[in-house]
């Protein structure tokens, strides 16, 4: 029987399974466990199973030296140096596929809350500032028919585009080497959908904003840090960008004082892309699945790249 610590209690049933083998900690605290709070909390865990919220970093390695598998709740991995893991042959699992229509369908609802003013229009009727229909009032851009930029197009990316085929878009893919200006001129919506890494970090700066057209909406459900949010900020106030709708920022969450807040047309969500019922459950599955196997010494049947 192994030590294992959950860094957050998990929805579903999966749980279960591991405490049925193993010593299960889980921690309980309504906010993420701090750093050093984790650090002590995993000293002599052999499985470890993150959140996005924790960094694995090599202070909690050093913390945690019999530490033999993470299972990270979550596809990316952008919290975890995968290096040293590797290098201290400590084995790291991700959940993928299970969440990738979730997070497609979030998708899909930025881009038409951002180029139709959904979440805005409801705030209007709400407080009373919407006094009558107007021709001119409110006017969006069309989805239909518009031309989808999908920057990182891996399994999420996909997901969007087959259901960018129901409202006849065109799809622009844009993987690491195509030319990102030339898509981004032609886009009426630009997705992300790359993972967080040294390459993608501000990937959507003010260099590229530059080359996107005032008409188009930018919609975020990859990582905070692949836009820039202060060369972002300027693009909506400008006027050189129509709207934006992120799921991600960083930090999560933004101070209510952040200037990005104050932009106009800028819808923020609490990074819920992967947020229903099922696929929360399946991820589950899937970081138990890791951690077993990590604990056997088997593969872990869904490794991070
Ligand atoms: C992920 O899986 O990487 C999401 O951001 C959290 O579900």
């Amino acid at each position: 029987m192994a030590r294992v610590l959950v860094t957050r209690a998990l929805p579903g049933a999966a749980l279960e399974r591991l405490r049925a083998l193993h010593a299960v900690d889980v921690w309980d605290g309504d906010l993420p466990p701090e750093p050093a709070v984790l650090r002590e909390r995993a000293a002599g865990a052999e499985g470890l199973l993150t959140m996005v919220t924790d960094r694995v970093d090599g202070a909690l390695l050093d913390a945690a030296p019999q530490l033999r598998v993470v299972a990270n709740y979550a596809v990316g991995t952008d919290n975890v140096d995968l290096g040293l893991c590797a290098r201290r042959g400590v084995a790291v699992g991700v959940t993928p596929d299970v969440l990738t229509e979730a997070t497609a369908d979030l998708a899909f609802a930025l881009i038409l809350a951002a180029a139709r003013h959904l979440v805005a229009g409801h705030e209007a009727v709400r407080g009373g500032s919407w006094r009558t229909w107007e021709p001119a009032g409110w006017l969006g851009h069309d989805v239909y028919g518009a031309t989808l930029a999908l920057i990182g197009p891996g399994r999420i990316g996909e997901a969007v585009a087959r259901r960018a085929q129901g409202f006849s878009m065109e799809v622009l893919r844009v993987g690491r080497d195509d030319d990102l200006h030339a898509a981004l001129e032609r886009a009426d919506v630009i997705s992300l959908h790359c993972p967080l890494t040294a390459q993608t970090r501000r990937l959507i700066g003010a260099e590229a904003l530059r080359h996107v057209k005032p008409t188009a909406v930018l919609v975020n459900t990859a990582r905070g840090g692949v836009v820039d949010q202060v060369a972002l900020r300027a693009a909506l106030q400008e006027g050189r960008l129509a709207g934006a709708a992120l799921d991600v920022t960083e930090p999560e969450p933004l101070p209510p004082d952040d200037p990005l807040l104050s932009a106009p047309n800028l819808l923020v969500l609490p990074h819920v892309g992967s947020a229903t019922h099922t696929a929360r459950a399946r991820m589950a599955d899937l970081a138990v699945a890791n951690i077993l196997a990590g604990l056997d010494g088997r593969p872990l049947p869904h490794p991070a790249d």
